[in-house]
């Protein structure tokens, strides 16, 4: 691919990508500069990869750049290592444990709605960050950061401007050179953001209550040498902002989403009242509510099939490998859409519009798993997939119960493609209380 072809994919990759599938098919090779790029466009090839083949891939040179932020956490450590903290870490996201979460969720959405007065505006993007920025700093740490979180909010915005999900060539030079504004803005978001975390490990240690939540689990485990001592603090630090940045901003991207949907279609937002007035007849929700939920939890499913948050799913190949009639040689880097295939009227019947009994239907049927996957599939998929259904359908249904929410007229909606798919200008929305 020319450079100069290089800007319109870097600002709309999504649309970039779609016009190659569109002109090309379903396994299209291109490149940028050096950097040799194969999008696959359909979910049989899309599971070689994720799951039949994965041994052969690695997250690689598209998540390099965000080792600068995260370091070896669990979003970009690989091998042994990765399977090693992934054990460590996944008792912190067993049923049990996320439903003892429940309450300090509740405690978290029902202050913010205290905040809010029939007909004020709000940006609601703005309202989700700062709720479930105190959800994760309560949930996973015990911490009460929901006083910081605009200021956190901002340095993840600014270290994540720098890097896109695409790997550009020479993209890794921009780090290391601090002459640069954008580099400048980085490493003091950078240092921001370590602040927040570290405050929290360094209270933690000193308080040495250990109450079984995600910090407790890794201050307590061993080291990688396996000697028994602690994992170091770097180690802690690594995992720990991983989990804290991994979790906001994809949570409360897709409740964003999900209120702009609704304000749009009201007829299945007033499906949703009905079911919040059935099931829970005026008092707040629990955990034990979600089984009844069920068109609850169908709004959630389809606004991520129409919005994914994580809409690019990066990996590069270690060796060649055989993909339909073709050998893709090593070093390649390979990219999935989950918003191309959630829109692809092949897998999809009407894909633009927002049906949440479609999805019903959808979830229910086995052959489809890799035609919806905004949490990725395989044993790299998201490790905090059922923290966030259970927070999100909280979420949704205790504000949905008291509150409408709807788009301010004349707001403009677009994509900002970022590491997540959020809104460029924000969501500015006015919230009636429900009489
Ligand atoms: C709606 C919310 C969420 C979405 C859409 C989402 C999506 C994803 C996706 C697509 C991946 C795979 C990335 C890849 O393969 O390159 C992933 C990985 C991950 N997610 Fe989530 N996520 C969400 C919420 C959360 C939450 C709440 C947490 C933690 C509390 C979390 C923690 C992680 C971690 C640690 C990984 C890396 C797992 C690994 O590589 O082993 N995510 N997520």
């Amino acid at each position: 691919m020319p450079l100069g072809h290089l800007f319109s994919f870097r600002r709309d990759s999504i649309g970039f990508l779609k016009k190659i599938a569109d002109e090309y098919g379903d396994i299209v090779h291109f490149k940028i500069g050096p950097i040799r790029i194969v999008l696959l466009n359909h979910p049989d090839l899309i599971k070689e990869v994720l799951t039949t083949q994965h041994h052969n891939f690695v997250k690689g040179r598209p998540l390099e750049m965000a080792k600068e932020l995260l370091g070896e956490g669990l979003l970009t450590s690989e091998g042994e290592f990765h399977k090693r903290q992934s054990r460590i870490i996944q008792p912190a996201f067993h049923r049990n444990m996320i439903e003892s979460y429940a309450p300090a969720i509740m405690e978290c959405v029902t202050r913010l709605m205290s905040d809010w007065d029939d007909g004020m505006k709000a940006d609601i993007k703005e309202e989700m960050t700062r709720m479930i920025i105190a959800i994760a700093g309560k949930t996973l740490f015990n911490a009460d950061v929901e006083k910081e979180a605009p200021e956190i909010n901002r340095a993840l915005d600014i270290a994540t401007s720098l890097f896109g999900r695409i790997p550009l060539p020479f993209s890794e030079w921009l780090l290391k050179l601090p002459m640069l504004p954008g580099t400048r803005r980085f490493y003091k978001a950078k240092v921001r953001l370590d602040n927040t975390i570290c405050k929290m490990i360094d209270e933690r240690r000193r308080s040495k209550v250990d109450n079984g939540d995600l910090l407790s689990l890794l201050l307590r485990s061993h080291n990688e040498n396996g000697e028994g001592g602690q994992m170091s603090d770097q180690q802690v630090r690594d995992e720990a902002l991983t989990l804290f940045l991994t979790a906001f901003d994809t949570t409360s991207t897709a409740l964003t989403w999900t209120w702009y949907l609704l304000s749009q279609n009201p007829e299945a937002e007033a499906e949703l009242h009905d079911e919040l007035d059935h099931v829970l007849k005026g008092r707040l929700a629990r955990a034990e509510d979600l089984a009844q939920l069920k068109f609850t939890r169908m709004v959630i499913g389809e606004s991520m099939r129409i919005y994914p948050p994580s809409y690019l799913i990066p990996r590069q190949a270690l060796k060649d490998f055989p993909i339909d009639k073709y050998i893709v040689p090593a070093g390649t880097i390979i990219l999935m859409s989950p918003y191309l295939i959630h829109h692809d009227s092949r897998f999809h019947s009407d894909p633009e519009k927002f049906n949440p009994r479609a999805w019903d239907k959808h979830s229910h049927n086995q052959n489809s798993k890799y035609e919806y996957f905004p949490f990725s599939r395989g044993p790299r998929s998201c490790i905090g997939e059922p923290f966030a259904w259970m927070l999100g359908m909280l979420a949704l249904a205790t504000i949905a119960q008291s509150w409408r929410i709807k788009l301010v007229p004349d707001h403009p909606v677009e994509f900002l493609q970022l590491i997540n798919l959020r809104p460029r200008h924000g969501m500015m929305m006015t919230l009636h209380r429900r009489k």
